[in-house]
């Protein structure tokens, strides 16, 4: 039990030290001031996304729609955050990336849908819209 207990830890160590995250955390740089409890909402939101992404492309892959739709439900709510985020980079353009919240949120949806229906083929289209969100925001936004 107790080696058990020592060998997830060890897992989980490594798989955070191991994560691109992790290595992006280090060169953030936030002009040296303290995250304030709203960054790191922030950060967690997105990290949260990150987190379930994974988990639901790993399952879809699989075709495991249930685990699939059940990681990118989380996705939702994790994302209702982001229409409160503070942006570091074109935050003159707010406007333009509340849309892109939308649009992200829309595409999660139509996805959990497909899993819904269990058309492995359609929810693969719209997991690939979903990636182009993530890329389209980060490009302007992140
Ligand atoms: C509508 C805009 C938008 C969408 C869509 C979006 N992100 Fe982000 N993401 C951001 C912004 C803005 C940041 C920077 C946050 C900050 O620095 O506080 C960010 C940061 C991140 C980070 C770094 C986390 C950290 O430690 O700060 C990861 C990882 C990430 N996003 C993953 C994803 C993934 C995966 C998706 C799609 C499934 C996604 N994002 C969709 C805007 C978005």
């Amino acid at each position: 039990m107790m080696k058990r207990l020592i060998s997830a830890g060890l897992f989980l160590l490594l798989a955070v030290a191991g994560s691109p995250v992790f290595g992006q955390e280090k060169k953030h740089d936030h002009g040296g001031h303290h995250m304030t409890p709203e960054m790191k909402k922030q950060h967690d939101t997105m990290r949260t996304i990150q987190m379930e992404w994974t988990k639901a492309e790993k399952a879809l892959s699989k075709q495991d729609m249930k685990t699939a739709r059940m990681s990118v439900e989380k996705m939702v709510v994790a994302g209702a955050y982001m229409l409160q985020f503070q942006l570091h980079k074109n935050s003159e353009n707010h406007e333009q990336f509340i849309e892109l919240t939308e649009e992200f949120r829309q595409r999660l949806n139509k996805l959990i849908t497909s899993l819904k229906a269990g058309t492995f083929e359609d929810a693969q289209g719209h997991a690939a819209a979903v990636n182009k969100t993530c890329d389209n925001c980060h490009l302007a936004f992140r």
